[in-house]
């Protein structure tokens, strides 16, 4: 159910599950789009006159807390955004988290330390996530899951805890999972899929079954290089899977057997080095067939950025995962940025335009975009290509128990 299935709410503690997982350098955050994201559902509890028990996860610390993935600065962002006092726990469900909760007035927040700090929230056995969802729930009255970035995972502030208290989808959740269904239930065509990022093995499920769904998928980013040593060429120092070209070969024949086009990059920008503080960035255009042994690639060349431009021109549904290049130094950004530009030509011209993906995300942000130019900016990187893939979501499924 939604929120307003869980009745009156003033007086009651809510422990909101909210993916606040940003990309930080040191304690600043470089993108707060998941912490803007998660504000309106927060809003919405404390102005209902909730207790409002915040929590989230903050990269992958190993089960113990790690002062690396402390959510402090985390939760004083989303202070600043709420234009409230966030109150801040410094464990999860311990002496602090009691306390913190117990303080709590009606309609104030709190945000619990890292739940990824407790081995039960990501243990592989029912019993220790179950024991620790137990601790979680006695912090509230109800539960709202709200993190989209995180229903893929079966872990006990997402899944298990939702089997302890009366629960609900909150707004984000909700919003996330209406407009990716239109990728899924006969997308307006052409429908072009454009991938990226450093992986092919986080994608393999996606392309899968992406090859019975879209009509010409587009390949760029660190990923790519798997591809095009899998056509036979060298990669130099590139990104490279090893374990990965024979499925990437099994896909390049599998889209000429269903009629989808697949278009690699014909060049690509190299330097000698991964950009890095102490060196100035030396990128060279290479043809993608010709990668220096010396050289890594760094961004996809302007060739091929005017490739995946025309691919894009007549698209009516486009999903796009992964930035193309080392968007981050200007010198490597240019792949992404007109694969962005070409997306909100999209929208302009009425069609459906989806960044899925933190780093894509990330990446429209950084590089100036007006968030309004697409069509949905998803919270979600391996949630939304999972709910592409047609996969159960664990945290979703539960929900609709
Ligand atoms: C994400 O960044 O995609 C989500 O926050 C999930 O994080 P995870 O991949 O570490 O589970």
């Amino acid at each position: 159910g939604s929120i307003d299935d869980l009745g009156e709410l003033r007086g009651k503690r809510v422990l909101v599950r909210s993916d606040l997982n940003v990309p930080l350098d040191g304690a600043t955050i470089t993108d707060d789009g998941r912490v803007r994201a998660s504000v309106p559902t927060i809003k919405q509890l404390a102005d209902a006159g909730a207790r409002v028990v915040v929590t989230a996860h903050l990269g992958r610390p190993k089960g113990a807390p790690d002062p690396a993935y402390t959510l402090e600065p985390v939760a004083e962002r989303l202070g600043e955004l709420l234009g409230q006092d966030v109150a801040f726990a410094t464990d999860t469900v311990g002496a602090s988290a009691h306390e913190t909760v117990e303080a709590l007035e009606d309609g104030q927040v709190a945000v619990l330390e890292n739940v990824r700090f407790n081995e039960g929230e990501t243990s592989k056995d029912d019993d220790v996530r179950g024991s620790f969802a137990d601790q979680l729930a006695q912090l509230a009255d109800a539960f709202v899951s709200d993190g989209f970035g995180v229903v893929h995972r079966k872990q006990a502030s997402v899944y298990d805890v939702a089997l302890r208290l009366p629960s609900a989808m909150g707004g984000l959740v909700a919003r996330e999972i209406e407009v990716l269904r239109r990728l899924t239930v006969d997308p307006e065509r052409p429908y072009v899929v454009v991938l990226g990022g450093s992986k092919v093995s986080d994608k393999l499920g996606v392309i899968d079954s992406l090859l019975e769904k879209a009509d010409k998928l587009l390949i760029g980013g660190g990923m790519v290089f798997t591809f095009l040593k899998a056509q036979g060429h060298e990669v130099g120092k590139s990104l490279l899977e090893d374990d990965q070209l024979d499925a990437c070969r099994r896909y390049l024949d599998q889209a000429v057997e269903r009629g989808v086009e697949i278009v690699l990059p014909t060049d690509i920008v190299v330097d000698t080095a991964f950009p890095s503080d102490d060196r100035e960035p030396q990128p060279v255009v290479v043809p993608a067939s010709e990668i220096p042994a010396d050289s890594l690639g760094l961004d996809i060349g302007p060739d091929s950025a005017a490739a995946f431009v025309a691919a894009l021109a007549d698209a009516r549904t486009v999903f796009w995962n992964g930035p193309m290049g080392v968007f981050e130094t200007a010198a490597f950004a240019d792949g992404t940025r007109a694969v962005a530009e070409a997306l909100t030509k999209v929208t302009s011209s009425g069609g459906l335009s989806v960044v899925g993906g933190g780093d894509s995300a990330a990446a429209v942000r950084t590089l100036g975009f007006d968030e309004a130019a697409f069509g949905h900016i998803s919270t979600g990187g391996g949630a939304s290509l999972e709910f592409l893939e047609g996969k159960e979501l664990p945290g979703v499924a539960v929900l609709e128990r």
